[in-house]
């Protein structure tokens, strides 16, 4: 019988970290009472707070796998920028390339040499053959939707119950019995999302081939596996499904790779064999520099193209960006993609994923608990529960909010960032066999004292 855990217990524990935390922390308390001088709640995004401490850490500076603290404190970091950092913090070839580019002209509205390279090895990794730039993940998904809603001329998209895109207005959306509606804490919303979205649950086939028959939606917007609610895989000819139903009723599949980068070089695109009209991709490309990027297949872009000479000048709001495509940050993009996102690194850093999510698979077993691993490639996330849930909505329910917190703030307290809001790791090029291996020991540990 696995263990039950102790609720009482847990707290009990919960305030000891807190107090180690704040005894540990000096100075990043100060700072982040400072920061509430002029910062809305002392930090400069709200989610800044939401880190498992009583106040986030303050960084002094950061090399590869590891960042010291202003307390002085050194920590190994599998959180990396939530993947805007999985080349490892400021590796060396993109910084020269950064500091060469910088002196050298930063945006100029005219494109560079770089942007050919690039384009290219996209087409390489992924296959599709036609590329545009901008600056982020969620740039690079709005512009896409938006370019799917012009050339197809329908007007709605399906999204994922809890999926998770950047802040696009579409996809911040969840089913609830059937029914598309808000997902509680989006700030603002423009208009109700039933009136841009149809949002159905993962792995569901039916509810795909309902949502699309309608023969209304421009596209489907997926991440090859959820991993914004944990990592939720597709099951067995899922995939298929979609691509079959897409095809059939006349709508457009595009796949985000943002996080899923993390499969491969080509990422779950390549490794699984996926064939979207259109793919999407920010985050790491540029090694912490914003840059991003979507893809499109020859047919598409020659619907886009023919669509953009209707208009009375290229566009003239939905799809643009002024520091879109700038010089800077495609320097940054064609180092990363040649020297640092290479196919031997992600060799290495898959293999370090696999030691990581068996590192904690064993502590699992060895101390009963009744909680599962997923892992896609260099990325593994451990869940509170037996089984891996099959959509957004288990996902959802399985979610313990005051265990992750502990185990989040327990690994802080010892040197080690997992990545907020999940109990995800991501191991970077820099990551080495020995910071995997602290995370194992630590985690078996905090196994150790929370089932007493
Ligand atoms: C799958 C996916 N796509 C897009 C985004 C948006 O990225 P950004 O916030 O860098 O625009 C995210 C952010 O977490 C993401 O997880």
């Amino acid at each position: 019988m696995p263990v039950q855990l102790d609720r009482a217990r847990l707290r009990e524990l919960m305030a000891r970290e807190e107090q180690r935390f704040v005894r540990t922390h000096p100075r990043s308390g100060e700072l982040f009472e400072q920061g509430k001088r002029n910062l809305l709640a002392g930090v400069p995004m709200p989610w800044m707070t939401e880190w498992a401490g009583p106040y986030p850490v303050f960084v002094r500076e950061a090399q590869g796998a590891h960042f010291v603290d202003v307390d002085g404190i050194e920590y190994v970091d599998f959180c990396l920028g939530d993947t805007g950092a999985m080349t490892g913090h400021s590796p060396e070839p993109a910084v020269k390339a950064i500091a060469e580019q910088a002196t050298k002209g930063i945006t100029l509205m005219l494109p560079t040499e770089d942007s050919i390279w690039v384009g290219a090895e996209m087409e390489r990794r992924f296959g599709l053959p036609y590329w545009q730039f901008c600056l982020t993940a969620t740039d690079a998904n709005r512009f896409t939707i938006r370019l799917a809603r012009a050339i197809s001329g329908r007007p709605k998209i399906v999204t994922y119950s809890w999926c998770y895109h950047g802040s696009v207005d579409e996809t911040i959306a969840i089913n609830v019995d059937g029914a598309t509606v808000a997902r509680p804490g989006n700030v603002g919303p423009p208009v109700p999302p039933e009136v841009t979205t149809r949002s159905i649950e993962w792995n569901d086939v039916e509810a795909l081939e309902a949502a699309l028959a309608p023969g209304d939606v421009a596209c489907v917007l997926a991440e090859p596996a959820l991993t914004n609610i944990g990592i939720v895989p597709p099951e067995p000819g899922y995939h298929e499904a979609l691509r079959e139903l897409t095809r059939r009723y006349g709508t457009f599949l595009v796949i985000d790779e943002t996080h899923t980068i993390c499969a491969g070089p080509g990422g779950a695109t390549r490794a699984w064999g996926l064939q979207p009209d259109f793919l999407t991709i920010g985050k790491p490309l540029a090694s912490g520099v914003p840059a991003a990027c979507y893809g499109m297949t020859e047919e598409v872009a020659q619907r886009v193209q023919a669509y953009m000479e209707t208009l009375p000048s290229t566009d003239v709001g939905g799809v643009g960006g002024t520091l879109s495509g700038n010089a800077l940050s495609l320097a940054a993009m064609r180092a990363t993609l040649e020297q640092v996102l290479t196919d031997e690194a992600f060799e290495r850093m898959i293999a370090l994923g696999e030691r990581w999510a068996e590192g904690v698979r064993g502590a699992i077993e060895r101390h009963d608990l009744p909680w599962t691993i997923q892992r896609i490639g260099c990325r593994a996330e451990y869940w509170f529960v037996e089984r891996t849930p099959r959509n957004g909505a288990e996902a959802a329910a399985s979610d313990d909010h005051e265990l992750a917190r502990f185990c989040h703030l327990y690994a802080l307290n010892r040197g080690i960032l997992l990545t907020p809001f999940h109990n995800m790791a991501l191991m970077s090029p820099a990551t080495t066999e020995a910071d995997v291996d602290l995370h194992t020991q630590v985690f078996d540990e905090m196994c150790a004292e929370l089932v007493g």
